[in-house]
């Protein structure tokens, strides 16, 4: 069985102040939730602040990014061994706002996909297609190459804590979610791809998450989709109310 996660990913919003007070909502709402996993992941200057806001909840923290070395002369960036000193437990990395955005390639990502396991973090690995790939009928191909190019070099034994988070570029923000079939369709080939880059015990365990306009009225049928193992939300994760719901999906 694979336990759901529920990943909130703020990303450029909230300061300190409304972090907190987003993060104490949700405590106060989500205490003992035990049979699913719920993550949040708000801006780097937020993190320490929100650590102690969710010290003795079951809620995690996670950060947006990271770079791929653990200190040093790199200006401006920030390692997973900081972040786990900040208190996280996750790391997001190859978000599609990174990989289109900053540029970020597949070899770059693997690179932080690694550090980030040697740290001890547990890595969520983005992937997913443009609407021209996907209309240009490119889509296992891209999904395939971000896969394989992630978790180049990964072991069984590393795959264990690995999390990959199915993201379609053309349903992030726009309010246009997959369609379950679609998004089921995606996850089945994923975990496919997973089975022959390593064995089907990994594949068995490995937890997908959807992301892309993720919402309380759209969160039950995508949650009932065998291959869907959890949310990865981005704007229905600010609003504490949205994001309990989203969290308290049923099946
Ligand atoms: P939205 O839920 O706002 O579409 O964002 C999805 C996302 O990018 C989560 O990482």
């Amino acid at each position: 069985m694979r336990k759901p996660i529920i990943a909130g990913n703020w990303k450029l919003n909230k300061t300190i102040a409304e972090a907190r007070e987003l993060a104490a909502q949700l405590t106060e709402n989500l205490k003992g939730i035990e049979d699913r996993e719920v993550i949040i992941a708000p801006v780097y200057t937020a993190l320490s602040a929100v650590a102690e806001v969710l010290e003795n909840s079951p809620i995690q923290l996670a950060a947006q990014n990271c770079y791929p070395e653990i200190s040093g002369a790199f200006t401006g960036e920030i390692s997973p061994q900081f972040l786990q000193d900040a208190g996280c437990q996750y790391v997001i990395i190859g978000h599609s706002e990174r990989r289109h955005l900053m540029a970020e390639t597949d070899h770059f990502i693997n690179q932080k996909m690694i550090k980030v396991l040697e740290t001890g973090l547990k890595p969520i690995l983005c992937i997913g297609e443009t609407l021209q790939e996907r209309e240009n009928n490119q889509m296992l191909e891209i999904l395939s190459k971000q896969i394989k190019g992630g978790l180049a070099n990964f072991t069984t034994e590393q795959m264990s804590t690995v999390v990959i988070a199915y993201e379609p570029v053309w349903a992030i923000g726009t309010g246009k979610t997959a369609s379950t079939e679609q998004a089921q369709d995606a996850h089945f080939f994923i975990r496919g791809l997973v089975q022959e880059l390593f064995n089907p015990e990994v594949a068995e365990q490995t937890r997908i998450l959807y992301g892309g306009s993720v919402k309380p009225d759209n969160v039950d049928s995508l949650m009932a989709q065998q291959d869907i193992d959890g949310a990865l939300v981005g704007g229905a994760s600010l609003k504490a109310e949205d994001f309990i719901r989203i969290v308290q999906f049923e099946i």
